[in-house]
């Protein structure tokens, strides 16, 4: 029940989206290539040969977004800047134009009433930066911090709070171990570097930030991992991965080191990248709020390839979503516990950053109304269970492009028809705007 809800006052509602998925207009104003364009333009890489293109051609129609996020009576916004509008190659001169048109975005967003929460890298990396190692090379992480400088010199005065990187783990996963995503790398283990030289850019750029006074998030991809029996082979597969999904991404910014990886079989050291001092800086600018993204538990049986220490395992028995993905809200008061628990007074005050659907269902979108409300009652659930929780993003404001799934994966509240552009609002929208406006109204009793 939307109004039922137990969550503490200041409780904050928004929405996410980020920059490739819904921006278009890749080539205006000087904006350089980034991994994203050349990777779509290969045959294959993305169904049916979708692109970003054109996308929800936010670019130009930012206003008319901006004003179906007013009327949810949203508290904050989430996107994403694209690095390369901001400097084409992700070095060097800054391009004013594209800078500029977050200028424009942060001041209509406020217009608004909105709190603009950009976030600085989601997966589009500038191709120039690729092209001389991307994640893989220690020195793209030095060029993120001064990116992050660059973009908070100039939106600094008016937006407090930025989040540096998002889902460094899928992004390591799908960009550069299975190469089914942007730069389209397939290494396996040999990816793992990515992790470290993308955690470094967020100490980096966490610096950074904290230089200008502003307050620094992460958003990362977390799950809870469910081993597929009590064999001591799954409950170690299931330990392996954890360390791997959740722990190598969190243990670094909260406690200061990595698990260790090597017990668990998947590598040593993480390829031997990491220099005296890394952690320090990794670590060095405590997060004002972990975010995390939340869609599905994950379940892990002992491995079946001689390449992994662990194999994943069908949830079976529970509704699942057009991507085929598992439907567990619980597992969200389960992930939100677990980090309490295993974080104790080191994890700062969460904010869900995302966490939302697919779904078949055009406008009459029930599948996405059920997901939402399941997922907000376990939030509750865990806020009752003494987890601080400040606020909740849903993805996505509206339809916009998948990754590799192109536009046949909808999660939007709002329908965006993609030959005409035209945004119509699902019954999912003004279920969500009555949940924000019954919550707030008990909020200011
Ligand atoms: C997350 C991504 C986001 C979106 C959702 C469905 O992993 O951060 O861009 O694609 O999945």
């Amino acid at each position: 029940m939307p109004n039922r809800l137990d969550l503490p006052a200041g409780f904050r509602w928004g929405v996410s989206t980020a920059a490739y998925q819904i921006e278009g207009a890749v080539e205006e104003d000087g904006r350089g290539p980034s991994v994203w364009d050349v990777f779509a333009a290969r045959p294959g890489a993305v169904r049916d040969g979708h692109t970003g293109a054109v996308a929800c051609d936010h670019y130009h129609r930012y206003p008319e977004d901006i004003a179906l996020m007013r009327g949810l009576g949203l508290d904050g916004y989430r996107f994403s800047i694209a690095w390369s509008r901001v400097q084409p190659t992700g070095a060097g001169p800054v391009n004013p134009a594209g800078l500029a048109f977050y200028d424009r975005l942060v001041d209509a967003l406020l217009e608004a009433g909105i709190t603009p929460l950009p976030t600085l890298f989601h997966w589009d990396l500038p191709q120039a930066l690729e092209d001389t190692g991307g994640w893989l090379d220690r020195d793209t992480a030095y060029r993120f911090a001064e990116y992050a400088a660059i973009a908070a010199d100039r939106l600094g005065d008016r937006v407090p709070t930025w989040i540096t990187l998002n889902e460094p783990f899928v992004h390591m996963v799908y960009g550069y171990a299975l190469g089914t995503h942007a730069p389209g790398r397939a290494l396996m283990l040999d990816a793992l570097p990515t992790a470290h030289h993308q955690l470094l850019g967020h100490g980096l750029a966490a610096a950074a930030l904290r230089e200008r006074g502003l307050e620094v998030m992460i958003a990362n991809n977390l799950t809870p991992v469910w081993p597929a029996s009590s064999s001591d082979a799954d409950l170690a597969a299931a330990d392996a991965y954890d360390a791997l999904h959740n722990r190598l991404f969190t243990d670094p910014l909260l406690l200061g080191r990595y698990p260790d990886l090597s017990a668990y079989g998947v590598a040593p050291d993480l390829g031997g990248c990491v220099h005296d001092g890394d952690l320090k800086l990794i670590s060095a600018t405590p997060l004002d709020g972990l975010g995390v993204n939340y869609y599905n538990p994950t379940r892990i049986a002992a491995p079946t390839d001689p390449g992994l220490p662990f194999a994943e395992a069908p949830i079976e028995g529970v509704p699942r979503t057009a991507f085929d993905w598992p439907v567990v809200p619980d597992g969200l008061r389960e992930l939100l516990t677990g980090l309490r628990d295993r974080y104790g007074t080191a994890l700062p005050p969460v904010t869900i950053t995302e966490n939302g659907c697919s779904t078949t269902a055009t406008l009459d979108d029930q599948p996405r109304i059920d997901y939402l409300a399941g997922h907000l009652d376990a939030l509750a659930e865990a806020v009752v269970q003494g987890v601080d929780v400040r606020g909740y993003f849903t993805w996505s404001l509206m339809d916009n492009l998948e990754w590799a799934e192109g536009f046949h994966q909808r999660f939007g509240l709002v329908h965006v028809d993609f030959e005409t552009q035209k945004r119509t609002p699902k019954a999912s929208y003004a279920w969500y705007r009555d949940v924000i406006a019954a919550q707030r109204k008990r909020s200011a009793r």
